[in-house]
């Protein structure tokens, strides 16, 4: 088993290793002298895993709650917020009392904001059950909830107590939701990794699992212990994100969220070399590895559809954006822009 230990505003450790799941129960609770257990998962995790995190779970002496939502961003709403809090409430759960959120980022960030709300805060645990989540999303503390508005529009950072990776679980994870997971820990290589970016062109990263889920854990650990609230250098974790949240809107969120981030990579990266930051060698190599991971490299949508969606992102912070731009695979920088040079950087494929 490998223990990461994270140092933010809650000191806790990131255990990764095959099994783990069976040990769920001992892990919590030596965190933990809670009475009750609430286990919050999505139905098919639930009907995979649900059973065994309960059973480890109960062998410790928790009494076991479950509460099932639907798969899908739809569950990380105010309606399955206050559900979730309601079924709290109901069964009595207390501060002293343990959320464990046992699925993707949609199950983590929904836990994660019921428990750092329910009275005020209580304990949290995340089980990633996707690559996603394993590398990003349960590191870190951001907790989130969907408004009609925009996605992520409520949240606060609320760090978990304790963090219990299985790697096996992913084994049933669908083709396209791995792909995702892949776009993210492509993501972390060209931040400031050009080892681990060769690394991942020659062994497959589903083959290297465990590796893999370690190297973006401490490198996003590293990145959140010197800025947890997200006002300076954990901004680089944006990379890809600008231009892919805009893709993703266009695209009506039918294009995946991974699928994006890619797009998102390539356009930035498009726009740096044209503006000499980066070389050629740089786009290629990120189309390449992208290509290879069966990873998308365009959309489709006009300079005008993209500008007014990340208008509408609500990420500009004033009248400044900041735009994570590559300068060379494992190097990249945060270029604050203003609103009146955004549409300078976008730019369509044959236009460089
Ligand atoms: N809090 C953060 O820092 C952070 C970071 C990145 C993303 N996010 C959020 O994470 C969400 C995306 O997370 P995700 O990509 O994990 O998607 P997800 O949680 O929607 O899971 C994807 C799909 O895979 C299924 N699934 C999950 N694990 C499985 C398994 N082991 N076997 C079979 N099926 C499985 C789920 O039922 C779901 O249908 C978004 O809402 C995003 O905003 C949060
Ligand atoms: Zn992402």
């Amino acid at each position: 088993m490998i223990a990461i230990p994270v140092s933010a505003s809650q000191e806790y450790q990131v255990l990764i290793g095959p099994g783990l799941l069976d040990e769920l129960g001992t892990q919590v609770r030596a965190i933990s002298m809670a009475r009750t257990a609430a286990l919050v998962a999505g139905e098919n995790v639930f009907s995979l895993y649900g059973q065994r995190a309960r059973a480890s779970l109960e062998a410790v002496g928790f009494r076991v709650l479950c509460f099932v939502i639907k798969p899908g961003e739809e569950s990380k709403s105010l309606a399955e917020y206050g559900r979730l809090l309601q079924f709290l409430a109901e069964n009595r759960l207390t501060r002293s009392d343990v959320l464990v959120a046992l699925g993707g980022g949609v199950t983590g960030d929904l836990t994660g904001f019921a428990a750092a709300t329910y009275q005020r805060g209580m304990g949290f645990v995340q089980v990633p059950t996707t690559l996603l989540a394993a590398v990003d999303s349960s590191v870190g503390g951001k907790t989130a909830l969907n408004l009609e508005s925009g996605k992520n529009q409520v949240g606060c950072f609320y760090q978990p107590h304790l963090v219990l990776c299985d790697p096996l679980l992913q084994k049933t994870l669908p083709e396209e939701e791995y792909r995702c997971g892949c776009a993210e820990v492509i993501k972390y290589a060209v931040l400031n990794d050009e080892a681990f970016f060769e690394r991942l062109r020659r062994i497959e990263i589903r083959d290297q699992l465990e590796e893999v889920i370690q190297r973006c854990v401490e490198k996003k650990r590293d990145i959140v212990e010197e800025d947890e609230y997200d006002r300076g250098k954990r901004r680089l974790l944006n990379l890809g994100h600008t231009f892919g949240h805009a893709v993703e809107a266009c695209s009506g969120f039918t294009i995946l969220h991974g699928h994006a981030v890619a797009i998102g990579m390539v356009m930035v990266t498009r726009a740096a070399l044209r503006k000499g930051f980066c070389s050629q060698e740089t786009l290629r190599r990120l189309l390449e590895i992208l290509t290879q991971y069966g990873l998308p490299t365009e959309a489709p949508y006009s300079h005008n559809s993209l500008l007014q969606a990340i208008y509408a992102d609500k990420k500009m912070e004033g009248n400044t954006l900041h735009l994570i731009v590559p300068e060379k695979i494992g190097r990249c920088k945060i270029l604050p822009l203003g609103i009146e040079e955004i549409g300078d950087w976008i730019i369509q494929e044959g236009e460089e």
